[in-house]
């Protein structure tokens, strides 16, 4: 990269896997403008440095992927609402010499939702698996759409309590092991934000908590997101989904930080299926 060319990037370790460079890619050919965007892999450098380099090379604009959410938080002078609601970052945006960071990843899962997946959150009861970044990331958004309850439920319970209390909603959050799930009744929206699936472990999870409808999301996509799937049509839920939707609409809201315009996610969503055989 000659320097100071106003550049975008993907950081994470890893990334190679990451299909943020595509999706970028499509939306500014979309948008008719000319995207340069990397993947930084910090396993050399570590995440601070890396960034620190990047933004000395014109970079202007980054995605944040694990493990580096709550780290990048930390070094933003600056954090959009959500960001700060979350203390998780997805998206930095270089600003008069500083990183400010914005978190998309709730607002992106809320879209697909409800666009893709055509729920409406009103009223509606939710079970989030897991209680680390991920699940971090995307509570308050979910919090704050007109749900009636959120069950966090986590391996470690002082984890979920944890981010329970962070959320501040009395008993519209309430935190739970895995364990004791067949005694919190059934679900409209069931999200899976444990990292289990990345080393190919599987949930044990009660069948009482699907109900005739409900939406099943893995917040991963690819070989990650095989584990609950394949549970949630071995119980014959109809309505299931990986974290392809969400990872589109999360890019599109960052794009529209960085670039001013919002792509229209369907034809991108849809090539990625095809073509990341997802
Ligand atoms: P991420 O940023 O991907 O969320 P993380 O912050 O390390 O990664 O969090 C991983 C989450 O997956 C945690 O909720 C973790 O549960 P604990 O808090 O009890 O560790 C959960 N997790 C990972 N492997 C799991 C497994 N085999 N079974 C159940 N939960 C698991």
């Amino acid at each position: 990269m000659s320097p100071k060319v106003p550049h975008y990037a993907v950081l994470g370790r890893p990334v190679a896997h990451s299909l943020s460079p595509q999706i970028h890619a499509e939306f500014g050919k979309q948008c008719g403008i000319a995207v340069i965007y990397l993947r930084l892999d910090t396993s050399e450098l570590g995440f601070a440095d890396t960034l620190a380099r990047f933004a000395k090379a014109g970079g202007v604009g980054a995605n944040i992927t694990a493990p580096h959410k709550a780290e990048a938080a930390q070094l933003c002078q600056s954090l959009g609402y959500r960001a700060q609601q979350a203390g998780i970052v997805n998206t930095l945006i270089w600003r008069n010499g500083a990183w400010h960071g914005a978190n998309t990843d709730g607002s992106g899962l809320l879209r697909d939702i409800r666009e893709r997946h055509d729920l409406n959150l009103e009223s509606r009861r939710v079970l989030l698996l897991g209680a680390g970044g991920a699940a971090q990331g995307v509570a308050p958004a979910l919090l704050e759409a007109g749900i009636s309850q959120m069950v966090i439920a986590n391996r470690s319970l002082e984890r979920a309590r944890q981010l329970a209390e962070r959320l501040d909603a009395a008993d519209a959050a309430l935190a739970c092991t895995l364990t004791e799930l067949p005694d919190m009744g059934s679900f409209d929206l069931i999200i899976q934000a444990t990292s289990a699936g990345h080393h190919g472990e599987q949930l044990t999870l009660p069948h009482s908590i699907l109900q005739k409808d409900s939406l099943c999301i893995d917040l991963n996509y690819g070989r990650a997101a095989l584990p609950f799937t394949a549970w949630a049509r071995s119980q014959h839920c109809r309505r299931v989904a990986d974290g392809l939707g969400m990872l589109v609409e999360q890019a599109a809201d960052a794009f529209a930080f960085w670039h001013g315009i919002r792509p229209d996610t369907a034809p991108v969503y849809n090539k990625l299926r095809i073509s990341a055989r997802l």
